[in-house]
């Protein structure tokens, strides 16, 4: 029998200071490119949505930037989380590698997002913006952001994407329970969202046209500033919290990491479970880093990499990356988190460069490796963070065929427990497929 491990850090061992990979990367990022003169673009004109104190950062290239007091007092809530060894799941696949996550889903609402949902509130108030505006896929972020907002006594309001709107109806209540307001995107409200409707009454929506929404409103309006819950580099720079702490959890059990996996939506998970480790990657050709995607929306495997617009109605600034192109709409699948035309800058850059690598799966994959990790070690994934165990496996398997003990390491983003419905679905189209493939 293989040893349960958990590893659990006191809040003395929690990081103080966010960990900013540009200060170690070895090229310089090209900056964001403002729509209208096609110049790169500073950091004032963004402050009618954001605010200064997270501008400051998004530009900043100092190697650390210390955790606020104030939000430093809110993780603790649920911080630092706890690296856990995977050996029910190694059993199973009966693999010699050893296999660790790093646990984000027991944050109050559920995943990773919280991280820097309580940091972007607190720079708000602390500017005295009343109202936050943002988009959300799955609801995850919607809820963190209502969560966050309510403790630094802010209004949310949460543009939800239709297709999760109607498929995740407990998520939506969840919001509301934090005392957020949500609408489904596209909506009526909105000249962004009328214009989608006038030529897609049906539309599912993406977060690219809910980005665009929430903009508009937050960008003719007073009191409200606009939140974004990924892609920035100051939302993912919040998120490293979870990468350090996972550093300094193996290296108490004396691991090295061989394989590090998270899965992509807009780079946020990955960008903050990652990043710590890119400066051992620069170092070490032999340390894998993958980033994994839905084949449906396949940004880092199949997009281009070039400038392009964060919005489907390009309100935003252009950033380089990965992209499908603004206008994808991707099928509404249900990791609703990770149906993004585009990628982090930084993260499609590190792809670009060859330091870290992407994998695509399909969401019947996805389904049976959240059963798998459901059954040997007793939490139900949310769908997007399926798509890492998923790419773990992969790799087990690969260490059980060719005798390797790597040490692979994921981050688990989030629990599915408000994605129950989402699983039920995806398992009777595929009993559906099964029964069409019959026929033939
Ligand atoms: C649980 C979970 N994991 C991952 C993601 C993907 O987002 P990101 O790439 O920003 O981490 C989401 C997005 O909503 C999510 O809810």
């Amino acid at each position: 029998m293989r040893k349960k491990e958990r590893v659990c850090l006191s809040v003395e061992q929690m990081p103080t200071s966010w960990y900013n990979v540009k200060a170690d990367l070895p090229f310089a990022m090209d900056p964001p490119m403002d729509p209208e003169t096609q110049q790169p673009m500073g950091p004032e004109k963004l402050s009618r949505i954001f605010p200064m104190g997270l501008l400051e950062q998004e530009v900043s290239i100092n190697r650390e930037i210390p955790i606020p007091e104030e939000v430093f007092r809110e993780y603790v809530v649920y911080r630092p989380t706890p690296l856990i060894r995977a050996s029910g799941l190694e059993e199973y696949l009966d693999t010699p590698a050893r296999i660790y996550f790093k646990n984000e889903s027991i944050s109050p609402a559920g995943s990773h997002k919280v991280n820097t949902a309580l940091a972007q509130a607190f720079f708000n108030a602390r500017e005295g913006v009343q109202k936050l505006v943002t988009e959300t896929g799955a609801g995850q972020w919607g809820s963190a952001l209502a969560y966050a907002g309510q403790k630094f006594g802010m209004e949310v309001r949460a543009y939800m994407v239709r297709t999760s709107y109607d498929s995740k109806p407990l998520r939506r209540k969840m919001i509301e329970l934090f005392g957020g307001s949500v609408i489904p995107s596209p909506s009526p409200e909105t000249q962004s969202g009328r214009h989608i409707l006038s030529q897609a009454p049906d539309s599912p929506g993406s977060l690219g046209i809910a980005i665009s929404e929430a903009v508009e409103i937050a960008m003719n309006s007073k009191d409200a500033n606009y939140a974004l819950g990924s892609v920035l580099d100051h939302v993912l720079l919040h998120q490293t919290i979870i990468g350090q702490e996972t550093r300094v959890q193996l290296s108490i059990i004396e691991e090295q990491p061989d394989i590090l996996i998270a899965c992509v939506g807009g780079g946020s998970n990955f960008g903050g479970f990652a990043f710590p480790f890119i400066p051992d990657r620069i170092e070490k050709d032999r340390l894998q880093i993958i980033a994994v995607e839905p084949n449906a929306c396949p940004t880092l495997t199949q997009g281009e990499y070039r400038y392009d617009y964060g919005d489907t109605e390009h309100l935003t600034p252009m950033l380089r990356m990965y992209t499908l192109g603004s206008e994808f709409i991707p099928p509404p699948i249900h990791a609703g988190g990770l149906r993004y035309h585009g990628a982090s800058p930084i993260v499609s850059r590190l792809v670009k460069e060859g330091l870290v690598e992407a994998e695509a799966y399909d969401q019947t994959d996805i389904l049976t490796a959240a059963k798998i990790f459901t059954m040997c070690e007793g939490i139900i994934p949310a769908p997007e963070s399926s798509h890492a165990i998923q790419s773990a496996i992969v790799h087990a398997k690969k260490c059980a065929k060719n005798r390797e003990e790597k040490v692979i390491v994921f981050n688990l983003s989030g629990h599915g427990l408000m994605d129950l419905n989402s699983y039920d679905h995806i398992e009777r189209l595929n009993h559906q497929e099964v029964l069409a493939g019959e026929r033939k």
